[in-house]
């Protein structure tokens, strides 16, 4: 089965181009199950559940989170109505919503995907390491799923790649967001994973992160803030990774980063052509 990953959406301009790309991409590529990572979908902070909705209808089988998860505020009430929508596992207990979900492919096999948080150069949070063990415990590629991507938004690559052969073997997918940079490190680890540290960002490369460049750069020169971050609205390039999956193993068989229009990649892949 075919799976494609898309990492941190940034703004009006990732989402434009996300919404464009699902649906072409579904059909031409035969997928069979599209997660997006949506933490910063709305201006940059967050998601509104309308913009959850636009990404669902475009395609999104599920859309994961991250530190962002909850700066628009009625997330913390929507999210406990949505399914699709993941934020980290090892949150506090107590926290509205859920971080792993089982969700129908459209080949009928059952996904779960989970989304964890990082803890180096990041909030002090729960142990994303047991977190995801606890999880895959109880729902394993053996009993319960046929298919598992893991969503680890993090900063240091150490805990992602420590996070990748920790769990190879045991999941289908592991795939790093939250640098907004995409890595060249994608490939398939000895037990059958598939892996790469970063996805990258669905949005506008000429920028900081997705953010008009003026602000940061201030922000590096004075140690104050002047303005709001905006996104920057030049043509976004959506970037993630696209694995291909045996059904009767749930491991991976094939794996390649996408980068697809805007600054980074102006013409079209022929991956799955
Ligand atoms: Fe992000
Ligand atoms: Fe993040």
């Amino acid at each position: 089965m075919r799976l494609l990953f898309l990492g941190d959406i940034v703004g009006r301009s990732g989402r434009r181009a996300a919404v464009e790309a699902i649906p072409r991409l579904r059909e031409r590529w035969k997928l069979d199950f599209v997660v997006i990572n949506g933490e910063n979908a709305a201006g940059g902070f967050g998601i509104t559940e309308a913009i959850h909705q636009e990404l669902v209808d475009a395609g999104a089988d599920a859309v994961t989170l991250g530190n962002h998860a909850f700066d628009q505020k009625e997330t913390l009430v929507y999210i406990e109505r949505h399914e699709r929508l993941i934020r980290p596992l090892n949150f506090p207990p107590g926290t509205p919503g859920r971080g792993a979900s089982l969700l129908k492919a459209k080949n009928g096999a059952d996904v779960l995907v989970i989304n964890a948080m990082g803890r180096v150069f990041m909030t002090e949070i729960d142990c994303p390491f047991r977190a995801i063990d606890r999880e895959i415990t109880a729902c394993s590629l053996k009993s319960g799923a046929d298919v598992i991507l893991v969503d680890f938004h993090a900063e240091a690559t150490s805990e992602k790649q420590a996070l990748g052969l920790f769990l190879d073997g045991r999941v289908s997918v592991v795939v790093g967001t939250h640098t907004h940079t995409p890595t060249a490190d994608e490939r398939i680890l000895p037990q059958g994973t598939a892996y790469m540290s970063d996805a990258g960002m669905c949005g506008d490369y000429n920028s900081v992160l997705g953010m008009e460049a003026d602000e940061p750069i201030h922000r590096f020169l004075a140690r104050l803030p002047r303005e709001r971050f905006e996104p920057s609205l030049g043509p976004a390039t959506v970037s993630g990774l696209a694995v291909e999956i045996d059904a009767a193993t749930g491991l991976a068989t094939r794996v390649k980063g996408l980068r697809l229009g805007g600054v980074l990649e102006p013409t079209e892949p022929l991956f799955w052509e």
